[in-house]
């Protein structure tokens, strides 16, 4: 089954036909800038157009930077606030015309790692955390997965953990990539303490320079850096949606 997969960033919007037997991208991945205001309609706009260039007519699950319950959005920490409260599904569906799963975008990476990628038959908890504008948590237990945990928004230092640890503060605020992989230690050596995970999976577009901090972030859980680096998301919507269309 071939479903098209899309993942709202804070910078793109990105998106990409699945085959989700075996998690790969089928075609080339598409990428518009994320528009100014994040609002529900302009993102909207920007998805129908992605999936209208694509010539795509079948299923298509969509990855959000919010918690997201039964289609709704009850979040916005990284998106515009006039995002909560509402029924994306819904309109995604008008709008599209096509059968669509929402989902939040740190589950579709913890999905995708688990069912085809790093924590792929890995038993007990894993987590799998994606850094970027925020932090997303994905956590997986047993090959399940547990949504909307929100892991970023812990409190830690005194403040929110995306506030401590976030990649932003590399990417946008020139901080020395070294302090902030002593700082994501901190940070993942908490979340040891409180859920004994048997594996972090370590996400986000700045995984693609784990191998110069790995050493950096001590804990005694192993780190892995995410199979699918920052196209997780697009392969877990695009799962997710299979999923549902599957079960239905
Ligand atoms: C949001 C999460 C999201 C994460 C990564 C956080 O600020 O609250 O829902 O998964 O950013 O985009």
């Amino acid at each position: 089954m071939i479903v098209y997969g899309i993942d709202v960033g804070g910078s793109g919007i990105k998106g990409a036909p699945v085959d989700v037997s075996t998690g790969t991208l089928i075609d080339e991945r598409r990428r518009i800038p994320t528009p100014r205001p994040a609002a529900p309609e302009p993102v909207i706009d920007t998805i129908a157009q992605l999936v209208e260039e694509a010539g795509w007519s079948g299923p298509v699950g969509v990855a959000l930077p919010a918690v997201v319950q039964d289609g709704m959005v009850r979040t916005a920490a990284n998106i515009d606030r006039s995002w909560i409260g509402v029924d994306a599904r819904s309109q995604l569906v008008e709008r599209l015309g096509l059968p669509v799963h929402v989902i939040n975008d740190a589950d579709a990476a913890g999905l995708a790692e688990a069912t085809f990628g790093a924590a792929q038959a890995v038993g007990g908890m894993v987590l799998v955390l994606t850094f970027g504008t925020g932090i997303g948590s994905g956590m997986v237990f047993d090959g399940t997965l547990v949504p909307n945990t929100e892991l970023g928004h812990v409190e830690f230092r005194g403040m929110e953990a995306e506030r401590y640890a976030a990649a932003r503060l590399v990417e946008e605020e020139d901080m020395n990539l070294e302090w902030w992989a002593s700082r994501v230690g901190e940070y993942l050596r908490y979340l040891e303490r409180i859920f004994w995970p048997r594996l972090f999976v370590f996400g986000g577009g700045i995984s693609k320079r784990f191998e110069t901090i790995a050493a950096i972030i001590e804990t005694s859980t192993p780190v892995v850096p995410a199979h699918f680096r920052n196209r997780a998301g697009i392969v877990g919507a695009a799962c997710a949606a299979a999923g549902e269309a599957t079960e239905a």
